[in-house]
């Protein structure tokens, strides 16, 4: 049976009959008359970096952004980006304000069983303020960066900042790190290999949605035996 399109009364919305054309199409510049925006929820799912730095004046700073991915593998490399503002840091937020001052910062990856900690270090808290402190959140001293990380996370990457690059829009900044040092708890191995399994790393769907990898499986590529 074919779906009907109901009409959407919505500026800069073309809506179409057929079955190819049973597809919404909007520029971004024009909104997308939905309720939410839809945009991070096509762009899902999205990991979670839990990024821990520490500003110069020596207060330590943990926040989640799932604006983030692996970029390269040789040598390996991350980037994030932060997109807002917050009125004791000019034109960003803490987490990019202390990778200026000081080169360094460290993704931390979360288990399921993190979440509701993950999430209070999304509070925007004063400048001098250490969410590790706040959320509970146990700290341990990376190895090669002076940063903290978090010490029950499954996984962490100590990265030294490569570039800043200032993306369109007012508070933009894409962070990009190359991975200088790499911790793996035990608990997140069965025989050497990560094991999503043991941790359940979090990621972010689209509006107040999460998701839990539970559900893994394998795909060899063309030609690999
Ligand atoms: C799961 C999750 C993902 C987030 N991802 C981003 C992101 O990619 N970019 C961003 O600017 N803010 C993101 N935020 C909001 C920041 O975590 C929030 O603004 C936080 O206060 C920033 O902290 P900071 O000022 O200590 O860096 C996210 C929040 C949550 C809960």
């Amino acid at each position: 049976m074919r779906a009907i399109r109901r009409a959407r009364p919505y500026h800069g919305i073309c809506t179409h009959a057929t079955t190819a054309e049973l597809t919404m199409f909007y520029r971004p510049e024009n909104g997308h008359g939905l309720p939410h925006n839809p945009f991070n929820a096509i762009v899902a799912p999205r990991p979670i970096g839990w990024i821990s730095t520490r500003g110069t004046d020596g207060t330590d700073n943990l926040a989640p952004y799932s604006f983030f991915n692996a970029v390269a593998y040789e040598p390996p490399q991350v980037m994030f980006s932060s997109t807002s503002t917050k009125p004791d840091r000019g034109d960003t937020k803490d987490s990019v304000a202390q990778i200026r001052e000081t080169g360094v910062f460290c993704v931390n990856i979360v288990r399921f069983d993190q979440r509701d900690q993950m999430n209070a270090t999304a509070a925007a808290l004063d400048k001098d303020q250490d969410e590790f402190t706040v959320a509970d959140i146990e700290k341990a001293e990376c190895e090669s960066i002076s940063c903290p990380r978090v010490t029950a996370s499954p996984a962490a990457l100590e990265c030294k900042l490569t570039q800043i690059v200032k993306l369109p829009g007012a508070a933009n900044f894409a962070i990009f790190g190359e991975v200088t040092g790499i911790h793996i708890d035990d608990m997140a191995m069965t025989d050497g290999v990560l094991d999503p399994s043991k941790y359940h790393p979090l990621a972010r769907m689209g509006y107040k949605d999460y998701s839990a990898i539970r559900d893994v499986f394998t795909l060899k590529r063309p030609g690999e035996v």
